[in-house]
């Protein structure tokens, strides 16, 4: 069984298909859509071997040609020079502006191969493919994409929406059980910023969702997506609520950043950085104590880690600066209400909000 969501953005609207084994469906799926006939898909060694198979299969019985690109793994390449090859492959192969992009991957390749569509003869169309828990409950979702600068995180991007997003539960067999609880950081802060009734569902549904059992995954996908495509829909450019979706990044962004790409993944940061950023939610008063205890109860159940790596609290300050959140010199951080409600929150004096919770 397929289910189908939609992000509404008027003409830029599009489909999320979400299911177990329902990858071989891509051909058919994207001539329904009308997707150009020649495609790149741009993968990585990892992802390609397991699953290239079946959507090249998928692709060719639609009437779909393909060609193939394998980036290096890891965050640490999700760089210009990355992106580079993406443009050499795609002019050394013709390609012009009636083809489209595939992104078969986790987060990494989804943000570069989503840049490198957004780009590319100033635009082409492009799918999202995610198969890591991360990218499946939101990198494919909303339209950012990115590279990273030495100097920060996703610092050189875009904004542009796929096609359409297909997310196959089954793909998540193969990875890493550190993945796994990567995603689920992100699974998490959902509930913090939206929705206490998912948060107390994912108290609930530990062992199952660790175990990857279809349907508790299969309903946390969805509910994740429909949160975050009823924020896309909202605030497509990050102009108000769609902030809230940074919950635990300014701080994770900083650990990713210090530690030097890869280290950390992005999952892991993000867990550390929303308990940094709910000590600091329950030092102005928006939570309580026992708040920042539950959340760090579910996180640590999920496996992951809620304690800041040691770098000096001027380190942590200079890097949380470089932020696309920063304005005029003035960060805003993303704050929980209790849980299931987020604010924006103006820091003034940043070096002594952070030194009271670190
Ligand atoms: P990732 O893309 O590095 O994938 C993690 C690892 O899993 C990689 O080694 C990958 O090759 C491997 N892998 C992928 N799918 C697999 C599978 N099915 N089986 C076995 N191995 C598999 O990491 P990620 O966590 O997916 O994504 C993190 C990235 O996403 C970060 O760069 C982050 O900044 C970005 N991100 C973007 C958004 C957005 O809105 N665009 C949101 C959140 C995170
Ligand atoms: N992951 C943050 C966003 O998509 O806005």
């Amino acid at each position: 069984m397929v289910d189908k969501m939609s992000v509404p953005l008027g003409d830029r609207s599009y489909p999320i298909l979400i299911g177990s084994d329902i990858l071989a469906n891509l051909g058919e799926e994207l001539s329904l859509n009308k997707f150009p006939q020649q495609i790149a898909i741009i993968s990585n060694s990892t992802v390609y071997g397991l699953y290239a198979q079946i959507v090249v299969d998928s692709l060719r019985e639609a009437g779909f040609t393909s060609l193939q690109l394998n980036v290096p793994d890891g965050e640490e390449y999700k760089t210009l020079e990355t992106l580079n090859t993406i443009y050499d492959f795609l002019i050394e192969n013709n390609f012009d502006r009636g083809c489209g992009l595939i992104a078969l991957g986790g987060g990494v390749v989804g943000d570069m191969a989503g840049y490198a569509a957004a780009t590319f003869l100033r635009g082409i169309p492009y799918v999202q493919i995610p198969t890591t828990l991360l990218s499946q409950v939101d990198s494919s979702v909303g339209g950012k994409t990115a590279v990273n600068h030495p100097q920060g995180k996703n610092l050189i991007g875009a904004f542009y929406q796929p096609q359409q997003v297909l997310i196959d539960i089954s793909t998540l067999k193969t990875l890493d059980s550190r993945e796994v609880s990567a995603g689920l950081a992100e699974v998490v802060k959902y509930g913090v910023i939206r929705d206490d009734d998912f948060f107390c569902w994912l108290e609930n549904n530990v062992q199952e969702l660790k175990e990857l059992d279809p349907k508790s995954l299969i309903y946390a996908v969805k509910k994740s997506c429909q949160i975050k495509a009823d924020i896309v829909e909202l605030d497509e450019k990050e102009g108000s609520i769609r902030a809230y979706l940074n919950y635990g990044h300014t701080f994770g962004h900083a650990i990713e950043t210090l530690s030097g790409y890869g280290q950390w993944k992005h999952g892991e940061a993000v867990s550390v950085g929303m308990i940094v950023a709910a000590k600091i939610s329950a030092n102005y008063g928006l939570c309580t104590k026992q708040d920042v205890d539950r959340l760090a109860h579910l996180l640590q159940e999920f496996d992951l880690p809620t304690v800041p790596p040691v770098f000096s609290l001027k380190e942590y300050v200079a890097s949380m600066m470089k932020d696309k959140k920063v304005k005029q010199g003035h960060l805003t951080m993303v704050l929980n209400r209790g849980i299931g409600d987020a604010v924006l929150q103006k820091i003034t004096n940043v070096e002594s909000v952070f030194s009271s919770v670190l």
